[in-house]
Parts: structure tokens; sequence; C-alpha cells
């Protein structure tokens, strides 16, 4: 699969390398004309044409990003919504709660991601001796950033534990399920939106939708999700 999916977009890139020649561009033009006129508007078409540093992106490094652009947005997405499923219908009442008023959707959709951040904490080689909150960390130390548990810290969220649909907007707004920084997730408002409309779909169709069993969590240890959610309806 992985070697179908590197094809895949190498072959995008070639067909819009070859789209430049046929209009007598060259391959490494950065001419931002071409972009939704003889190349299609999208983030392949941005990756090819980028410059970093003064300099055009080899392919390989163009593979690598977006790879992660694929991989990054895709099972996380994918646990945020069975996570916010998982809690809405362990009580059945909150269920209901986000069915009847569609306003607690942005609720539900931050309190999972708080509750239950998908991705639980990344890895960080600092670049130089630092003292972070009164602890020296040496030059190239490897650190675990744990977004999961800093979205439980009982000094920002009262009742960290507990999944609730009448915190304060003020309150949820300083998760940090989608990162801090430079590398703050690119993805987070797109994800925000799919949650959105998947659970807005879902409640509506299935009012009377049901836990059906014990669900089983994703494996890797940084991840935070359900590989199964088994669901019923009447
Ligand atoms: C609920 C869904 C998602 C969660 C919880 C999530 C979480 C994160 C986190 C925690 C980071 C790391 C931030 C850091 O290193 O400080 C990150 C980075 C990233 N995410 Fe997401 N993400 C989600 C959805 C997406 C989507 C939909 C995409 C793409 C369409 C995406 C693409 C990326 C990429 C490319 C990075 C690397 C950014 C960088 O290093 O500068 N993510 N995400």
């Amino acid at each position: 699969a992985r070697k179908a999916m590197k094809d895949y977009l190498l072959q995008q890139i070639d067909n819009r390398r070859a789209t430049l020649a046929e209009h007598n561009l060259p391959p490494e033009t950065t001419d931002p004309t071409v972009v939704g006129t003889l190349l299609p508007d999208d983030v392949i078409t941005g990756i090819l044409l980028a410059e970093v540093d003064g300099r055009k992106l080899g392919d390989d490094e163009r593979l690598v990003m977006l790879n992660q652009l694929l991989v990054g947005g895709n099972e996380t997405t994918t646990s945020l919504l069975t996570n916010l499923f998982w809690r809405l219908l362990e009580k059945p009442e909150l269920y209901q709660q986000v069915r009847d008023d569609p306003s607690l959707d942005v609720i539900a959709i931050e309190e999972s991601l708080r509750m239950d951040s998908p991705v639980l904490g990344l890895y960080r080689t600092n670049t130089e001796e630092t003292v972070f909150d009164g602890v020296m960390i040496p030059e190239r130390s490897k650190v675990m950033a744990t977004f999961g548990a800093a979205n439980r810290d009982p000094d920002i969220f009262e009742e960290p534990d507990t999944f609730r649909l009448d915190r304060d907007p003020d309150e949820l707004r300083k998760h940090v399920a989608f990162g801090l920084g430079h590398h703050f997730c690119p993805g987070a408002q797109l994800s925000r939106l799919e949650a959105k409309i998947a659970l807005r779909a879902v409640v509506e169709r299935f009012p009377k939708l049901r836990l059906d069993g014990e669900p089983q969590r994703i494996e890797a240890f940084l991840l935070w999700g359900k590989r199964t959610l088994p669901v019923c309806w009447d």
C-alpha cells in the first residue's frame, strides 16, 4: 500500500510537471498564476511550486510532506469521531442532549479533544540546554510532550477526568490536542469541520444509537482512539 501511494503521488507530481512543459514553463517555476489555471489549486500543486529558503524541494521531500498530510489527517480524525461517540453513548443522556441541541456540537467536539486527545504525546529533541518549569533539560534530550496529560491538568480544567457539556468555552479553548506553537496542527480546522458534519449526520439519522459491546482501542501507545466501537440502533 505504501508503494502504491508513493507511485500515485509521484504520478500526480509528474502530471503537473508535464502540463507545465506543454506550456513551455520550466518544472522549477514558482509562478503563482498557474495555480487554478494550468494546474489544479490543491496541496500537491502548492508543494510542487513551493520554495523553502530560496530553493525548490526535491521529490523525496515532497513525498514526505504529502504522506504526513495523509497519515496525520487520517487516523487522528477517525479517533476523534470514535472517542466522541463513545463518550456520548456511554451516557445516553449526553447523546440525547447533543441530538436535541445542535449548539452543543462544538462543545462536545472540543471536550472530546480535551478529554480523549487522539495524539496523546509526541517526542521532541531540544537543540540547546533549557530550563522548563524549574527543570533543567540538557541539550539533545528526548522529551515527550504529553498533550493528553496537559489536557487533564487540574490547575486548568475543573473536574478534568469528567466529560462535561457545560464547560465554559474559554476554559475549553485551553486544550492542546492540536499541539502548540510552530508545529500547531495545520489540519485542526478541517478535522473540527469533519467532526461537526459527522456528528450532526449521525445523531439525526440514528436518534436511538447505543453501544453494543466493549470497544477496543487502537494499539499505538502514543495515539488514543477506538479500533472498534460496536453500536446498534432500533
Ligand atoms: C482530530 C484530528 C487531529 C489531531 C488530534 C491532530 C493532532 C496533531 C498534533 C498534536 C500535532 C503536532 C503538533 C506539535 O508537534 O506540536 C499535529 C501536527 C500535524 N498535523 Fe494534525 N491532527 C489532527 C488532524 C490533522 C489533519 C486533518 C491533518 C491534515 C489534513 C493533519 C496534519 C498534520 C501535519 C502535517 C502536522 C505536522 C505539522 C508540523 O510539524 O508543522 N492533522 N497534529
